[in-house]
């Protein structure tokens, strides 16, 4: 059921603040103890003596991992890779100890993630040492899938079905169960100070209350700026640090439900080769939120000004980001948090372009919700 929405996708981008309200209850609860900083169901095992992570995914799902790796190496500490699930397969790394595999997948039935998850099992048993045992951890929005048949612990984002074939909803539950294990490695590790913990918990708490607001007031103005750029041919998404992967998601969902050919690249890359593509027909959306990146991605957006390129900013409304030619503006948070927020302007500028194109945005040409095939 859509309810009043057009779309599957817009009830669903929608829903998010719901999701996220249901996870801070789920992890954050009011009567949590005082040492443990997030509830998450695992016992002492799954924790000890983790040296390093690799994550498996495809899609979205990956950039949902690319933030959470982002999150475990800078704020608790761990060495973290990403492969792509299909890459991974034929070409792993070579094996290390006391490693923790996640694969991360909403259908939890990826062909892909599926297999490259069984050859990483496969291979640590193989080596017959404690150290090698298989631990591997699914992050999953269907707890009831293939994947829990396969893996000893598991995550479940419980984001409720999503209809849509581009994943929403599932995509910021993802990101949630990463800032959950963050919290609870960096506190473990004490990587991170107990006012540094409880900073990040207090915004995570407060993150229902700003979705909704930001959610309701994107849904309007993107569908203005879409009237906009609906005919154009390329657009570039361009984000570092933590919304590098924001970027990149930006442009995987326009591809995908608008067919506008789309580029999420690291702000700091388009000088080697892509600003070649650039000039007044190409609108660049620049991700730009405060934090260590912040005056370098906005000189990189104004080098793409420079190339009459016609600027979007994913920014908060400040006279810095008065560069912008379209300001989707975001509140001011803490950086680790900006990836929750920037995530719902991206979403909603291409549902709103592909909508205005009049295309089928709940089910895109080719596409299906679940890839059971290699
Ligand atoms: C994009 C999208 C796909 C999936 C990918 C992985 O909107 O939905 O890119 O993210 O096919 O699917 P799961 O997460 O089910 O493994």
């Amino acid at each position: 059921d859509k309810r009043h929405f057009r779309h599957f996708m817009l009830k669903e981008i929608h829903e998010q603040p719901e999701t996220a309200e249901l996870w801070v209850a789920r992890h954050l609860p009011p009567d949590l103890s005082s040492d443990d900083p997030v509830a998450l169901p695992f016992d002492h095992s799954f924790y000890a003596d983790l040296e390093r992570i690799q994550i498996l995914a495809c899609g979205t799902s990956r950039h949902a991992a690319l933030v959470g790796a982002y999150l475990l190496e800078q704020f608790a500490g761990i060495p973290t890779s990403v492969f792509y699930a299909s890459e991974f397969r034929y070409a792993p790394p070579p094996l290390a100890p006391h490693t923790l595999t996640i694969g991360v997948t909403q259908s939890g039935e990826t062909a892909d993630t599926l297999a490259a998850l069984a050859m990483d099992a496969q291979r640590r048993q193989a080596h017959g040492e404690p150290a090698f045992a298989p631990r591997q951890l699914g992050v999953t929005n269907r707890p009831e899938s293939s994947l829990t048949r396969q893996v000893p612990y598991i995550l479940d984002i419980g984001a409720g079905i999503e209809v849509g074939v581009a994943a929403t909803k599932t995509f910021l539950g993802q990101l949630l169960a990463f800032y959950g294990l963050a919290l609870a490695f960096a506190a473990r590790r004490s990587h991170r100070s107990v006012t540094e913990i409880a900073n990040l918990k207090d915004e995570l708490r407060a993150l229902p209350h700003q979705l909704h607001s930001l959610v309701e007031l994107h849904d309007q103005r993107c569908e203005v700026l879409a009237n906009r750029f609906a005919d154009t041919q390329d657009v570039i998404f361009l984000g570092r640090g933590i919304n590098y992967p924001i970027a990149l998601e930006g442009a995987l969902k326009l591809k995908e439900i608008s067919y506008i050919h789309a580029e999420g690249y690291p702000a700091g890359e388009m000088k080697h080769g892509p600003i070649a593509l650039l000039d007044a027909r190409v609108p660049v959306v620049s991700i730009a939120m405060p934090g260590v990146v912040f005056e370098k991605v906005l000189s990189n957006a104004q080098e793409a000004k420079a190339r009459d390129a016609k600027l979007i900013g994913v920014a908060p409304e400040c006279p810095d980001t008065a560069l912008f030619d379209a300001l989707l503006p975001v509140p001011e948070v803490s950086e680790w948090i900006s990836p929750l927020l920037t995530l719902v302007p991206i979403q909603l500028l291409s549902y709103h372009i592909a909508a205005h194109r009049g295309l089928d945005v709940d089910q895109p040409r080719n596409l299906a919700k679940s890839v059971t095939v290699e």
